[in-house]
């Protein structure tokens, strides 16, 4: 009676001990992987310390260099592992162009909670400071400067981006930061210094009085955030930003928004009145000469934003999984839906703030109920523009964006008539290939 009781209490021990070294185990791989980027193999040195000295079997097998490189592949393809879940951290960039609705999608991750860190159109700062005296940027130098300004953020480094600001930040703080209230990351208690008398921001905080950003403040703050995440209207190809989807210290995801191009002109000649003025007199004249440089820019946005779709789309390797494209007009009628399929593309959890606040600013309350019915409100809004653009304008814009009408599911319209009658939807039903 006794030996067994012995035997079993001996049992229980050898048990807890087992468990007790299976955590250290796990702890010091858990640094290795720490110390490791994944590409690189583990030591076989460091491994004979790690590997569990309790396993008799294993302490045969080591005797014989296969078995020793098989146990070291496990242990590499443990610490790989261990190396996504640990990071687990995502890195998400919407990029879309103006007037496609990306402050409101910007908005499912701006409003995601504590785990996100957002930024809304950092990018500003360097298409400003680039901008020639044309009026124009050199496409080649911004291209590069967006990138690397886009990584460093991505990874909590605001010091390139620090050099576009103007006046120059002292001190890393600066009262002119682009928008800041529309990152709510950087209008949090723990990136809110003190007021100080007199001095103006522009761009202030919204939600709490702080005084001028201090983006040491803001590092430190992204740096302790588990996601990142930027909004971007100014990148132009998706391929100019191939070195961040291979950038091992990134899981970037790229979600590019798009927009019936005619929806789009009828909205910019409405909200930068100013700079379409060209455009709203050809409306009233009725005539657009095809051959003016209005109409090239636009030829040449459509080109870009199909090229860029045209490579997601296909799916090259850097790109796998890192890619989702996705409609304006589907976003605006249901949104809910869409929120959702981001998510689970992006790879993080669907917070209940981001659900409230898409209910709060979105009529969707039916399609939570799981039914996604189409909001016939929604849908009227989206189609708005065809009441506001001429045919004719709507005609131009077809001739030099087809094929990316084409390629994005957008219908064309034959006569003023089809373009008016709410009956016939010009927006087809159409599944991007992702994930
Ligand atoms: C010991 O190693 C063998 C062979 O690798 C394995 O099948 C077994 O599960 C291990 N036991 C423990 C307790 O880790
Ligand atoms: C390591 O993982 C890969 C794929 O995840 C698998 O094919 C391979 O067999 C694994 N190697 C070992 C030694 O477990
Ligand atoms: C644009 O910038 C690139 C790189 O900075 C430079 O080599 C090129 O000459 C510039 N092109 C023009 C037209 O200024
Ligand atoms: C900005 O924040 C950093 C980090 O919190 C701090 O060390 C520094 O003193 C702050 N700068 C100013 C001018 O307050
Ligand atoms: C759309 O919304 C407006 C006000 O929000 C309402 O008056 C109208 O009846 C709605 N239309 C439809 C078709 O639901």
């Amino acid at each position: 009676m006794r030996i067994k009781y012995t035997i079993s209490l001996v049992f229980f021990v050898a048990l807890v001990i087992i468990e007790m070294e299976n955590n250290i185990i796990s702890r010091v791989s858990d640094k290795l992987a720490l110390k490791q980027t994944p590409q690189t193999p583990l030591q076989p040195s460091g491994l004979t310390h790690i590997l569990p000295k309790h396993n008799a079997s294993f302490t045969k097998l080591s005797k014989t260099n296969s078995a020793f490189s098989l146990i070291k592949r496990r242990l590499e393809n443990y610490s790989q592992h261990k190396e996504v879940v640990m990071r687990g951290r995502k890195h998400i960039l919407l990029l879309a162009t103006t007037r496609t609705g990306s402050s409101f999608v910007g908005e499912f991750f701006n409003q995601q909670g504590d785990n996100m860190f957002f930024l809304f159109e950092p990018l500003w700062h360097v298409e400003k400071m680039l901008t020639l005296e044309t009026g124009g940027t050199n496409a080649t130098a911004s291209a590069k400067a967006y990138r690397d300004v886009l990584q460093q953020l991505f990874l909590c480094d605001f010091s390139l981006l620090e050099s576009f600001i103007e006046p120059l930040p002292v001190n890393h703080i600066t009262t002119g930061l682009f928008r800041r209230e529309s990152s709510s990351s950087l209008c949090q208690e723990s990136v809110c210094s003190p007021v100080i008398k007199g001095v103006f921001e522009r761009y202030r905080c919204r939600t709490r009085r702080c005084g001028p950003l201090n983006l040491t403040m803001a590092s430190e703050s992204c740096l302790q955030k588990e996601h990142r995440a930027i909004k971007s209207v100014r990148v132009r190809q998706l391929e100019n930003l191939r070195p961040l989807a291979e950038d091992p210290r990134l899981d970037v995801k790229f979600i590019q928004l798009v927009r019936d191009p005619r929806a789009v002109l009828a909205s910019r000649m409405v909200a930068f009145a100013a700079k379409y003025k060209n455009w709203k007199q050809w409306a009233i004249d009725g005539e657009v000469p095809i051959d003016d440089d209005e109409v090239r820019k636009l030829k040449w946005n459509c080109d870009n934003i199909k090229l860029s779709a045209e490579i997601g789309l296909r799916q090259p390797a850097w790109l796998r999984r890192r890619y989702m494209l996705v409609r304006y007009e589907d976003i605006a009628r249901f949104p809910m839906r869409k929120a959702t399929e981001m998510y689970r593309f992006v790879g993080i959890p669907f917070t209940p703030q981001v659900k409230s606040w898409i209910l709060r600013n979105t009529q969707a309350s039916k399609e939570t109920s799981g039914v996604y019915s189409t909001q016939k409100n929604s849908s009227e809004q989206v189609e708005k523009w065809r009441f506001s653009l001429p045919f004719k304008i709507a005609r131009v814009v077809q001739k030099v964006c087809g094929p990316t009408l084409k390629l994005f599911g957008y219908k064309f319209v034959s006569s003023e008539e089809m373009l008016t009658d709410k009956s016939i939807s010009l927006i087809e039903d159409k599944v991007f290939n992702f994930v």
